[in-house]
Formats: C-alpha cells, structure tokens, sequence
C-alpha cells in the first residue's frame, strides 16, 4: 500500500505536496518522490529511496521552482526493491507524463513487453512503471483520451495521479479497488490516498468510487466514468478532526499508545454502557435480526483477526451463537458457506486494508449482512458496511496495533452481551455481573501500566535469544499468537503463537536452552494444564516468562520471570495479558535498536493484496 496526493491550484505545490504526504507515510515508507510541473511547464521529478525526510533533505539541495500542478507519493514496495529509480512518480521515456500509484497491475509483464516493442524503455523494476509508458502511447493531444485507453488495458488495482507536460493545471485521477479521494478547495483541488491527508486545506471531499476518473484543473472537477460518460459530483463535508498525531513526551508513539489503552476503553464504556444499558447504535440491527442470526463469521488481518478470534470464545460463551474467524485472505477464496441468516463482522482498525475489504464485498454477494468493527471515521470499509461499530481508539500512528487491538476486543465483549441479550442466552443478574467485571478493567490496566520498568528489565534480559514461542489456552490462545506478532514485527525475531495443548505435537522439538517460551497463564479453568506444558518446557531447559494472576506463589517454581496481572475472570483475562505481550515486544525491540514505531517492510494500512 502507498500514498498519493497530488495538487493543483494557485499556491505552490510542492509545500502541499510534502506535508499532505507527511500525513500518509503510515501507508508505506519504502521510498518517496514528488513530480510537478514548473513555469514553462518542464516536468520535474525528485524521488529517493527511504522515508520522506530523505526526499526533503534532497529537495533543500535544489532550489527549486515555484509549481501549481503537482503529484507525490510514498511507497511501500509490491515489485521492485525499496531504491530511487523504483520510488514514484514514473515518467514517459520522453518524460512528458508522470504518474504516482498505489495498487498492483497484475498483467505488467505483458504490457511492459508489448511496450518495449514500440520501443519504450523502462528504467524500474515496478510494476506501475507500464502506465506513463501506457498513456504516453495512446497520446494523441486529448488528455484524458489517452488516460481512458490506458486503463482500459491494465489489468489489477491502481488509485492514480497523473500529469502532463502537454497540460499544465490539469490532474487526472482515476481509481480501482484503491482508496482515492477529491478535495474540493477554492481555486485549487486536490487528490489524496486519505481524508486526513488534505484536512488541513479542505474539508470538502468527493469520494471517487471504482471505475471513475476525475479531471481536476483549479477551478473544477470533472467526474467520468472509464467508458467516458459524465458522473455527477457528490461533495460531501467532512465533520471529523485529526488531532496531530504527537508523542507528547513518549520516545514512540507505540509506548504512548500502550499507556493510552485505559483510556480508550474507560471513553468506550462510558460512550456504550449509559446506566449499565447497551448503546450499539451503529450496529443498525434490530434484536429481530440479531435473533435470526443462525452463526456470525468475523474477517479480518493480522492483530484484527486475533481480535476476532478472541471474539469467537466471548460471543459462543456468551449467546451460543456459533462463530468462524477467518482472515480475510482466505475467506474471500474459499467459497464460504453465508447466506442472510450470517452475521458477518469485518474487523478492521484502518477500514482499507485490501483483503478485508474484498471479503466485505464477496459477503455481500451471498446475501449476508456486515458489520464493520473500525477505528476510522469514514473509511472504505465503512462506506460500504451495513453497520458500523466504531472503536474510536483515536488516530494509531504506531504500525504495530496496540490500542486499536484492545478496543477491538472491547467491542466483542459488548457485541456478545448484546447478541447474548437478543438471543435471552444470559439473564439480567449475569449481564450486570459480566458489565461490573468489564467496568475494571481500565483501572486494572493501570495497574499493569505501573509494572512497566519490571517488564521492561525481564524484556531486556531476553532480548538476545533468536527464536520466542508464544503458548496459552482457551481464550489466551488468540492472545499467544498476538505476542507472537507483536515480537516478530517490531524486533525482527522469530516468534510463533501456538495453542499449548497443541506444543507435544511438533513445537517442543523447538524447547532447548536456546528458546524463549512466554507462557499465558492466569488462573482460569486451563491452568493446571497449561502449568503442565510449563514443566515440559522446564524439563527441556527452556526459559520461560510467565504472565500469571498476581500472588499466584506456584507458577514461580515453573517459571524464570513472572509478570503479574490482576485477577480477573477468565473470559476478560485477554484485555490484560496483552499489556506485558505489547510491553515484551516493545521493549526487546527498543534494546535492538529497531524502527520501533515504523519497522521495516511494514506499513500502517495494506490496501494492497
Ligand atoms: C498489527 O500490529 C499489524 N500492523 C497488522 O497485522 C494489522 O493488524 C493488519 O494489517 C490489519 O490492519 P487493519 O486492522 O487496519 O485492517
């Protein structure tokens, strides 16, 4: 996934370029570039491998022209390595037409050939590199003409920005399963990967939909569809703020945001709780069709489908409704068995990642109705939802999900109350006792929170081993493989979640002197079991960091470090075991010397497959 702006108006571009750019580099941080066009209107383009400081240390070197039309973009690499010459935008060979794009062009090979034919010649290895070349061919003098029939060859997913030497005060945009939106600004327009990215200009938006292209020149923006037809324009305001994204004294945001889950989730009780009664108001579900329901499936991503997973045990616990989980990567292949009697729930904190967007749209082909658990006002996913249940976790910066991640957790434990309520699966006294219990849990992460310096030594003291295995059971396995995750994407170790019963059938080969094992074991019904695994683990010399209930005097003897976590009924026991799991990670992260808060090859959002 990447993120492109582009610009055209009376101001100078290339301010605008950068800092709307700024506001995207969650998206991809690979490389970035800018393209404009000066006063005789040259095509200039500044491009360079690494975060965007790198493009603005580069561009102090030139002094550079003042531009009203002008595209940028930051990449996160699909083909072609992270280098300058593969950074955006690509050009034309006779560097006539610029483009920046985010998406995959899956027939690039055979368009790049074909090219080549008529004599182009490609300097990236990227895939997107074909659609100036493309254009630049169908170039007869009409713009958009040209633009048209090239993308009436590619193959795959594009969110574009275009610009001619030939046309200076225009910007094409075009876009298909990409996100892409228009700001409508005075005397001056915009394009943007994200609202955010333009807030500070603009709030007036034209969402472009799949399959349209806009002309934007300063004065106006025209809507069409690939075919050529005219499309009326929809602007719409935008109500949201994003406060600026500060660290406010943490060396990360990840740390900020670890600390700012009792918060999140103290906002989100009083928000859904008023007088111990469930307000879920965009589920947009009556109890009727929650009682109609016949099973609920949950798809999502990385962190969002461990929330998911956690998910199934609450809401099955709870309404007895059965529940699937499945990546969105999967579900969408799978020819999944869904009808209108499902209850489908897309997780996603930023609404656009790629995956679980498609796996929306393959729900809604077979009739089911979905339900959007998100954390952005206003993005993809919630645009084409049934219902929305956002988290309002506030804006995550970090590229490892921490506070989205609980608040996720936190909706399934109120939308299983809720479906347990409809279903009469629970009575009035066990509701009041399930809300009493989920009204500690803010305070009980508090405590957690103070532990942070003994979490961050036992972090330290293991930050040298090569390989982590994460083991817990029942409604803590969802947890493991989320440590797992959290471990292996900022620090770069091998980490694997496993489900501890599951350890004696392969993984212990793994335990030797060499392993780390966290093992998740809170009092709870499994904690003999999982105390069991602890003193395999043991027997085998392997080095184990427990997560235990406070004042739990046995897990110590089974065990080389403890953390602590307040006693809590089981079911809730992941909304504080994940804490000493982001803690571990963080930490051991921070002591390798790791982008903690942007880590490598990652990106905030994957909008690409
Ligand atoms: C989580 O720490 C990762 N950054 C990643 O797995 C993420 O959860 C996943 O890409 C899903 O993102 P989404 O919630 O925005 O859809």
């Amino acid at each position: 996934m990447c993120g492109i702006v582009g610009y055209v108006g009376n101001k100078d571009a290339l301010p605008i370029l950068l800092e709307s750019l700024k506001k995207l580099e969650y998206r991809g941080y690979d490389s970035s570039g800018v393209g404009f066009l000066d006063h005789d209107s040259r095509l200039i383009v500044r491009k360079s491998k690494g975060k965007i400081s790198n493009l603005e240390s580069l561009l102090r070197q030139d002094s550079l022209p003042f531009a009203h039309t002008g595209i940028s973009h930051t990449r996160w690499a699909t083909h072609g390595f992270p280098s300058d010459i593969n950074a955006h935008p690509h050009t034309d060979s006779k560097n006539h037409i610029a483009v920046v794009h985010n998406g995959i062009i899956e027939n690039f090979q055979e368009l790049k050939a074909e090219l080549k034919k008529k004599g182009c010649k490609f300097l990236s290895a990227t895939d997107s590199e074909v659609i100036p070349h493309l254009i630049a061919s169908f170039y007869k003098g009409d713009f958009l003409s040209a633009v048209r029939r090239a993308l009436a060859k590619i193959k795959g997913t594009f969110a574009l920005g275009v610009i001619s030497h030939h046309h200076p005060g225009v910007l094409i945009a075009a876009r298909v399963g990409s996100p892409l939106i228009i700001g409508v600004g005075d005397s001056e327009n915009f394009i943007a990967s994200d609202v955010p990215a333009i807030l500070d200009f603009t709030r007036r938006v034209i969402y472009l939909q799949d399959g349209q292209i806009g002309v934007l020149t300063k004065d106006k923006v025209d809507l069409f569809t690939f075919e050529g037809k005219n499309v009326k324009t929809q602007v719409d305001t935008v109500a949201f703020n994003v406060t600026a994204a500060r660290k406010d004294g943490y060396p990360h945001f990840m740390l900020k945001e670890i600390h700012e889950q009792p918060d999140v989730l103290e906002q989100m009780l009083s928000l859904r709780l008023k007088k111990g009664k469930l307000v879920l108001d965009g589920l947009a579900l009556s109890d009727e069709i929650l009682k109609r329901m016949h099973k609920v499936t949950i798809v999502a991503c990385g962190t969002a489908y461990h929330a998911g997973l956690v998910g199934k045990y609450i809401i099955e616990s709870l309404s007895r409704l059965p529940v699937e989980v499945d990546t969105s990567s999967e579900f969408r292949y799978r020819n999944p068995i869904i009808d209108k009697n499902t209850l489908v729930l897309a997780v996603s904190q930023s609404g656009e990642t790629a995956d679980t967007l498609a796996a929306l749209r393959e729900a809604h082909s077979r009739g089911a109705k979905v339900i959007a658990i998100c954390n952005v006002v206003g993005s993809s996913l919630v645009r084409e939802a049934d219902g929305v249940l956002y988290t309002y976790a506030g804006q995550e910066i970090g590229v490892a999900s921490t506070k989205a991640y609980t608040a996720q957790l936190m909706m399934f434990y109120l939308l299983a109350l809720k479906l347990a309520q409809a279903r009469k699966t629970i009575d009035v006294k066990e509701s009041r006792e399930f809300v009493r219990q989920l009204m500690r849990v803010p305070s009980l992460q508090r405590n957690i929170l103070k532990d942070m310096h003994h979490i961050q030594k036992i972090a330290e003291a293991n930050s040298h081993f090569g390989c982590f295995l994460f083991l817990g059971r029942h409604v803590n396995y969802p947890s493991a493989l989320e440590g797992a995750l959290k471990l292996k994407e900022i620090s770069y170790i091998p980490a694997e979640g496993y489900a501890a019963g599951e350890m004696k059938h392969g993984p212990i080969a793994l335990i030797d002197e060499y392993r780390a094992v966290v093992c998740i074991n809170p009092q709870s019904h499994v904690y003999e079991k999982m105390s069991s695994n602890m003193q395999e683990i043991r027997a085998r010399k392997g080095n184990i960091i427990a997560i235990a209930t406070s004042l739990d005097a046995q897990i110590r003897s089974n065990a080389d470090f403890v953390i602590e976590v307040p006693q809590i009924t089981d079911l809730l026991s992941p909304l504080l075991v994940v804490l000493p799991l982001q803690m571990l990670a963080y930490f051991i992260a921070v002591k390798r010397g790791c982008d903690v808060d942007q880590p490598r090859n990652l990106a905030k959002s994957v909008t690409v497959e």
